[in-house]
């Protein structure tokens, strides 16, 4: 089944087709990397997948319901009960704490608990850091901070852009990690990134270009599930 259609999607500013007639089908609990050169997309993509955008054409079609058609009130709605978001600016709140920053998404989506708000930030290695503000915090800190939040109010629908961009190798695989087991769990992950590396982890990836789609790869995929111990199946339970 699929959990995501776009059909005839564009987005247009001015003269700009940042989207130019996307057509795309996700199917629900697969992992998609989404590529391209600076410019080509990407975000705009993300952002309407995610319901941050409307596209100026097309419908975007999010477990059966054409979300392109649904009030601002609706979309804040889906976006908070099915989808995580990683952003590629971070949007961290600058006056609250790494630790309330994963509470505050608690919070919208149901009520906070600050054990498993410290079990998410421990899962991305931040537990030292979890009383800290964004400020305070590395770039690839607030990175963490981002995926914690993400993942806190298990998602069925993962949306990363450019989630280990300002991440060194051992945070990058604990990232990959997370999501390796997320998706064990069943989410659907779409992730946007540069990296060869992050992108072979999907099972399919598109290349966007000139906000068209220039080819699409199924991949076979190469790493089997690790245990890092980093995210235990215990902690996974405060995820999925
Ligand atoms: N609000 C906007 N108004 C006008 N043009 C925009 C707007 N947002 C994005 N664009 C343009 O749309 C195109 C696609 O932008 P987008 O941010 O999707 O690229 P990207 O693939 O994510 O690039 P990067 O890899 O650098 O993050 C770019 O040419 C960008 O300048
Ligand atoms: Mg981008």
């Amino acid at each position: 089944m699929d959990i995501l259609t776009l059909k005839n999607v564009s987005k247009i500013y001015g003269e700009l087709k940042a989207l130019d007639n996307i057509n795309m089908r996700v199917e629900k609990g697969e992992w998609l990397a989404i590529m391209g050169p600076s410019g080509s997309g990407k975000t705009t993509m993300m952002n309407i997948i995610g319901c941050m955008d409307k596209p100026s054409v097309g419908e975007v079609i999010l477990n059966g319901t054409d979300v392109s058609r649904l009030s601002s009130r609706d979309l804040t709605e889906i976006r908070r009960d099915e989808i995580g978001l990683v952003f590629q600016q971070f949007h961290l709140i600058n006056y609250l704490t790494a630790l309330e920053n994963v509470m505050m998404s608690q919070y919208y989506h149901s009520m906070p608990d600050e054990e498993e708000a410290m079990e998410a930030l421990a899962a991305v290695g931040l537990s030292e850091r979890a009383r800290h503000l964004p400020s305070q915090l590395s770039g690839g800190e607030q990175q963490r901070v981002c995926i914690a939040r993400a993942l806190i109010n298990h998602p069925a629908l993962l949306l990363a852009d450019e989630p280990t961009g300002n991440l060194d190798e051992k945070n990058e695989y604990m990232v990959m990690d997370i999501f390796e087991k997320l998706h064990h769990a069943g989410s659907t992950i779409i992730v946007v990134t540069h990296d060869p590396e992050v992108g072979d982890e999907a099972e399919r990836m598109i290349v966007l270009e000139h906000g068209r789609i220039a080819r699409e790869e199924k991949k076979q995929r190469q790493r089997p599930v690790t245990d890092t111990g980093v995210l235990s199946e215990d902690k996974l339970s405060a995820f999925a």
